[in-house]
């Protein structure tokens, strides 16, 4: 049994695994999110966000082991995030989850969380991690990674400049929408028509991974100013905007998938919860003859369960990392 923490953003989050033979079993996974903290500032004050960390870490992992029926004594390895994140929020969780490996004298494991991320659609597989090109959709970050097995990465592509969730939250906050700005879009996007603004697709016939959203927001600000009533054209700005992203999101995946020959593609990190990304994504797929592999709902947005099913191979396949392991808030995947 591995127990992990994720504190790299706004959600405190802890979990417990194991194996019941072959497949993972996950014993909890508690989140306890901030957003309704940090909504009233539009977006993450890192400060607040690390004193709420500090609070809520401990409550969290009792009730967790009070969920999976275990004490402490039964943990056999512990694991929590060591970037990319918030230098002060990774700090808490990862000096926790090292106190308690410390105190019990058991292994620890300091986890990419992209890496979480990427290997979150197979939390459910009995199977080895197969090969697959990855898209990593999240606040932070769009990554198009080539995965030959597990720790086996390669960078296809990734964002120039904005991440696919960072641009969702910037022009929500453009178009006066509440933080986090990903769902919201996509609830206004659902009345509104995705060719009313002909927003740019950057880069989309250039033969690399490559992506960028910065061009997408500026023209998005633009046609908001030239707009005498802006609210008036929220579905159809939200639908267009949107529009431009899925677009890119999926013909550069596509794209990369055909040129390195991949037949197995997934989808996962916080923008992968959008519903009209899944379905544009799996007719595309479903057009070429390649698989689609969803991350399960729960584990879209950041969770603990990811970097405890991360842990949990790492112990398998590799050594723990020492007690010296500190935080990276720039953590690289490949
Ligand atoms: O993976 P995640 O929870 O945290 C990071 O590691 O960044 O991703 C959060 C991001 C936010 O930018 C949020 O707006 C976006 O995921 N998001 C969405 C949706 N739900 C969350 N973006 C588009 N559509 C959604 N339904
Ligand atoms: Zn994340």
């Amino acid at each position: 049994m591995l127990l992990a923490i994720e504190s790299s953003c706004d959600e405190t989050a802890v979990a417990i695994i194991t194996r019941d033979g072959q497949k993972p079993r996950l014993l909890s996974s508690l989140i306890s999110s901030q957003i309704e903290i940090h909504r009233e500032y539009g977006g993450v004050v890192p400060e607040v966000a690390c004193r709420n960390h500090a609070q809520r870490i401990r409550p969290l992992v009792e009730q967790a082991l009070q969920e999976a029926g275990i004490t402490l004594n039964d943990i056999q390895a512990f694991a929590a995030t060591r970037g990319p994140g918030l230098s002060s929020s990774l700090l808490v969780g990862l000096s926790y989850a090292k106190g308690l490996a410390t105190a019990t004298g058991k292994p620890f494991y300091g986890v990419n969380h992209m890496e979480g991320h990427l290997l979150s659609p197979f939390l459910e597989s009995e199977e080895e991690i197969p090969r697959h090109l990855g898209l990593v959709v999240s606040g932070g970050h769009t990554l198009l990674i080539e995965v030959e097995a597990f720790r086996r990465y390669r960078k296809l592509g990734s964002t120039i400049d904005d991440a696919a969730g960072e641009a969702f939250d910037k022009v929500g906050r453009m178009l006066q929408l509440p933080y986090p700005g990903g769902p919201e879009i996509e609830k206004a996007a659902r009345e509104g028509n995705p060719k009313a603004f002909d927003f740019p697709r950057a880069m989309i016939h250039e033969d690399h991974g490559d992506v960028s959203f910065s061009g997408l927001k500026t023209a998005v600000l633009y046609a908001t100013q030239k707009l005498d009533n802006p609210k008036a054209h929220l579905p159809d700005l939200a639908a267009s905007f949107q529009a431009a992203v899925l677009d890119t999101l999926v013909k550069k995946t596509l794209r990369m998938a055909k040129k390195h020959h991949h037949g197995l593609i997934t989808l996962s990190g916080g923008v992968a919860c959008n519903k009209a990304l899944q379905t544009a994504m799996s007719a595309a797929c479903q057009t070429e003859g390649i698989q689609l592999q969803l991350t399960p709902p729960a584990l879209t947005t950041d969770n603990a369960a990811m970097i405890a099913f991360t842990g949990l191979l790492m112990r398998e396949k590799i050594a723990p990392d020492p007690l010296t392991t500190g935080i990276n808030p720039n953590l690289a995947l490949a």
